[in-house]
């Protein structure tokens, strides 16, 4: 395969890292805190995890690590849908496992946590480490959402381990893989299994965050470049004036990815799914909001704009929120049942039959486009596929029909012509920003002097990035101080705490402070692509929603 100028430029980039992390690993030590406690369900928690509840944050330190220099054999697997740094995350493990002793071993579990149930795996050679430096994507192992969950993969985990020789399990995952990471290492404490558990957080959405882990690798590199294409969309809408684009903006539940793009091309509307529900606020509710800028622009003579859409909005609005549940129970319940279910028309009567009357009501009120959508395949977590719903054009059609009415009226005298665009998969697995090359090299070579400090349960964490590389801190999190208990299908589970917006938060306060001038005028900002190479405060910078929160 050959590689573009980009690539071969990127191959020779040395990411920046903390100062400690270029000492001898057997002079960096772990100093460790006071013992932690989760915010919530202390008493569940620490009945769950009887071993590994209560552990102490660390942070490296210059000291001593005798242990760094044993020679071992550390599992690696990617988890859930990529993101880019993962390839640097193994990169950096791989030059601290290979720091302290040239003969461990880095096995690579093929195709993410299915690869150990499979025992399908490749020993990562140094030769194969360089050929993905500084790239995105996943491909060098590749990836997967099966869950680790049962005690029966529990149990094979250990089994395929101890036939490679494995001592430890580095699993770079969301909150899900995260928390059944903990669990995992938590099984092995349990029944005496010499092998540890360090996780990774990554995902692009931004959700897998809290006090001690500022952000999640990926969001970085995703939302620079969902700025750069929603600011190049922008600048064609101010030069023809005579579109509205709907922008649908991947991240899952979370409102993480919209907001930060908001603030870095500043578009007219931007809408925050966590508001939508602090504000109880219906479809049609949304729309009229919609329309009313629209219907404002139009009175100015601009018939254009730029309307952001969180992909997960449809899951905040309290009427859909509530179908949706009634959905996921119904079909996780009767999954064989919906099967022999034929044709669209029929499909609809056998929901009909099993929602309450308010939520069939609701969908009824929907295109047929958007039922189908909300019945497709629910992911391995039982949640419904948000990326698969077209709530771009869903709203779309919803404000045309709130213009005419207007129209009818004589209230608005606007042309409306709409285009519709989802920005998701085009930001995962671009080449990864400084920020997350850095980063990810960084949390990477971390996950090792996690495993050389005999640590379990972890999660690496990476302290002041919003800081210049030179001064971050690494260091480690007990995965539990992070969980709470929630429902999942129908039980009280051990579960990271998903970090939603804020809407009490400075980033929330900045869109909030600023929307209705962005609304009325035309003050859009280009951020433009990613830069690689150049000057500190062009291409070293994270993203607005890091400095705003930390600094
Ligand atoms: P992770 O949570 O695994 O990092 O995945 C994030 C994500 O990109 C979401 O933003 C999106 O909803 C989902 O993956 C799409 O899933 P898939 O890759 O299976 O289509």
């Amino acid at each position: 395969m050959d590689n573009s100028p980009l690539q071969k430029a990127r191959y020779a980039y040395t990411p920046k890292i903390p100062k400690i992390l270029s000492s001898d690993v057997r002079k960096i030590g772990a100093k460790l805190g006071e013992a932690t406690e989760a915010s919530t369900d202390q008493a569940e928690l620490k009945a769950i995890f009887p071993k590994t509840y209560g552990m102490p944050i660390l942070e490296f330190v210059p000291g001593d690590n005798p242990k760094a220099n044993e020679r071992k054999a550390v599992g690696v697997i990617l988890s859930g849908g990529p993101a880019a740094g993962g390839h640097n995350v193994i990169a950096g493990l791989f030059d601290g496992l290979k720091a302290g002793n040239r003969d461990s071993r880095l096995i690579g579990f093929l195709g993410g946590p299915s690869g150990i149930l499979d025992d399908q795996s490749t020993e990562i050679t140094a030769e194969m480490v360089d050929r993905y430096r500084n790239t995105g994507g996943f491909d060098m192992i590749g990836s997967g959402r099966t869950k680790l969950g049962t005690e029966e993969q529990f149990e094979r985990c250990a089994e395929v381990c101890r036939a490679h020789g494995i001592s430890a399990l580095i699993i770079i995952g969301g909150d899900d893989s995260n928390t059944n990471a903990a669990i995992l290492a938590e099984y092995f404490r349990q029944r005496g299994e010499p092998i540890t558990v360090v996780g990774v957080p990554k995902t692009i959405d931004g959700d897998l965050k809290n006090d001690q882990v500022a952000t999640s690798f990926g969001f970085d590199t995703a939302t620079k470049t969902y700025a750069e294409l929603i600011g190049n969309v922008e600048r064609d809408a101010n030069s023809s004036k005579k579109y509205w684009h709907f922008i649908k903006l991947m991240g899952r539940s979370a409102s993480h990815i919209a907001l930060e793009c908001a603030l870095a091309t500043r578009p007219n509307i931007a809408i925050i799914s966590e508001e939508v529900e602090h504000d109880q606020t219906t479809l049609g509710g949304i729309a009229g909001e919609i329309a009313a800028v629209v219907s404002a622009r139009a009175e100015r003579g601009d018939n254009f704009g730029v309307v952001l859409i969180p992909e997960g909005l449809i899951e905040f609005v309290p009427e859909m929120k509530r179908l949706i549940a009634e959905l996921n129970s119904l079909l996780a319940a009767n999954a064989a049942q919906f099967a022999q279910v034929k044709g669209p028309e029929e499909q609809r009567a056998w929901v009909a039959q099993g929602i309450t009357p308010e939520s069939a009501a609701a969908f009824a009120s929907l295109p047929a486009t958007i039922q189908r959508q909300l019945l497709m395949d629910r992911d391995p977590h039982g949640n419904v596929q948000v990326s698969r719903i077209e709530t771009e054009k869903l709203l779309s059609d919803m404000v045309e029909a709130k213009l005419r009415e207007l129209a009818n009226s004589g209230r608005y005298k606007g042309k409306f012509s709409a285009l519709h665009h989802f920005f998701g998969y085009e930001g995962r697995c671009a080449f990864p920003s400084n920020f997350d090359a850095d980063y990810c090299y960084a949390l990477g070579f971390t996950a090792f002097l996690l495993v050389a400090a005999g640590r379990t349960g972890y999660m690496s964490a990476i302290a002041r990035v919003h800081r210049p590389a030179a001064e971050w801190i690494p260091g480690g999190v007990p995965v539990s101080m992070m969980m709470n208990l929630e429902r999942r299908h129908g039980a009280m589970k051990p579960v990271i705490r998903k970090a939603l917006v804020d809407l009490s938060g400075k980033p929330f306060a900045a869109l909030a402070a600023s929307r209705k001038e962005w609304a009325a005028e035309t003050a859009y900002l280009y951020p433009g692509a990613i830069q690689y190479f150049g000057p500190a405060e062009v291409c070293d910078q994270p993203t607005i929603t890091l400095k705003l929160e930390r600094a």
